[in-house]
């Protein structure tokens, strides 16, 4: 029987809430599906840090290193300066560990409700590979002359070859895996690079070329589409429906993944990997720690959930991660009333059993 290490971090407000659910559903799943995971849980966050002044010590990032993969819930607490947690754990275990994709995945589940008017899940049925180890977040850059009037501030974006190339290998590899032909929902898989080559005329120059290059020689049974990022914005609201996987840096991404969580649902449904193909990955509810609902067993669990069956696909067990999604569409389509927090219909720990009774089923 496979065993799978998994570092459990639940973090701040209602990620431990959340991630117990998570944790409940994926226990279910093993017992299911006959795999076993070994948890051990880690209480990095804002509480721990007012307590011991410790963010995230380097000796954590080497033990995280023996791990399968890191369950995460949510990083951020209402006494703590914001950045200093974002900074501490988040972006150092991003880049300490290397995981240089964030895929994003936005998806709308049947029964939930979208802002978008006459779209259902048939539209909105695409994937965010978003580059997550460059762009303006390296910490390139600086200050000259601060404190003066004269002070000048600069934040550089920063790509190189490699890091564009691994990022477009991943994700063309995962259209023709997960694309809407592999899936049987389309004609043909389509990779749709999203840029900004008329500004930008740098990085995503380099971008584009490699995109081009790549696809060309190795990938040719991929489609190739390229859309500027504002323009994206637009289609992701008036057409979501074009899109099938889409790839970008650091900084598009994670804007526009925020509006795609909006149009699957929201935050308490939208979820995201923070994937090293080739080491330890980091799965996480894209929403915050919403520290005003800690502990009242009102927060939807459902992201973290998603969050998780991320890791079970990326982990291989991809039996499990599809009974696992089926269960959720079907408490989604059949049983939750909303997904904002308070008005489910259910507490988080019955969206949790619900889910978990379906996988087993
Ligand atoms: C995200 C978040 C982080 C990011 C913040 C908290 C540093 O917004 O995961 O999308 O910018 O990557
Ligand atoms: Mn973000």
């Amino acid at each position: 029987m496979k065993t799978y290490k998994i570092a459990v971090m639940g973090g701040d407000g209602t990620g431990p809430e959340v991630t117990a659910e998570a944790v409940k559903v994926m226990d279910a799943a093993a017992g299911k599906f006959k795999f076993k995971v070994e948890k051990v849980n880690f209480d990095f966050g804002g509480e721990r840090y007012k307590r011991t002044g410790e963010i995230l010590p380097d000796s954590a990032v080497e033990e995280f290193k023996k791990f399968d993969a890191i369950l995460l819930g949510a990083i951020g607490h209402p006494d703590v300066a914001p950045g200093i947690l974002e900074k501490g754990i988040l972006l150092k275990l991003r880049f300490a560990l290397d995981q240089y994709i964030n895929l994003r995945p936005v998806r709308l589940f049947p029964g939930v409700e979208t802002p978008i008017k006459d779209k259902g899940p048939k539209e909105i049925d695409y994937v965010v590979v978003r580059e997550n180890s460059g762009d303006a977040y390296t910490g390139a850059g600086g200050f000259t002359m601060k404190g003066t009037p004269h002070e000048v501030a600069v934040q550089t974006a920063v790509y190189s070859r490699v890091q564009v190339e691994r990022c477009l290998r991943y994700s063309f590899d995962y259209a023709r895996k997960y694309g809407k032909k592999a899936r049987g929902v389309g004609p043909e898989n389509t990779l749709g690079l999203v840029g900004k080559t008329n500004v930008l005329t740098y990085i995503y120059d380099l971008w584009e070329r490699a995109f081009h290059e790549i696809g060309k020689k190795e990938y040719p049974d991929i489609r190739r589409d390229y859309y500027h990022v504002d323009a994206t914005c637009m289609w992701m609201v008036k057409n979501p429906e074009w899109f099938d996987v889409l790839v970008t840096g650091n900084m598009f991404g994670d804007i526009i993944t925020d509006l795609g969580a909006m149009t699957q649902g929201g935050m308490g449904i939208a979820a995201g990997g923070n994937i090293n193909p080739n080491g330890v990955s980091m799965f996480e509810p894209i929403g915050g720690s919403a520290p005003k609902y800690t502990g009242q067993g009102v927060i939807n669990p459902l992201a973290a959930i998603c969050a998780m069956q991320m890791m079970l696909q990326s982990l291989g067990e991809e039996t499990a991660a599809q009974k696992v999604e089926e269960a959720v569409k079907f408490v989604t389509a059949n049983k939750l009333k909303s997904m904002a927090a308070g008005k489910m219909g259910y507490s988080t720990s019955q969206v949790g059993d619900l889910v978990a009774e379906k996988t087993i089923e």
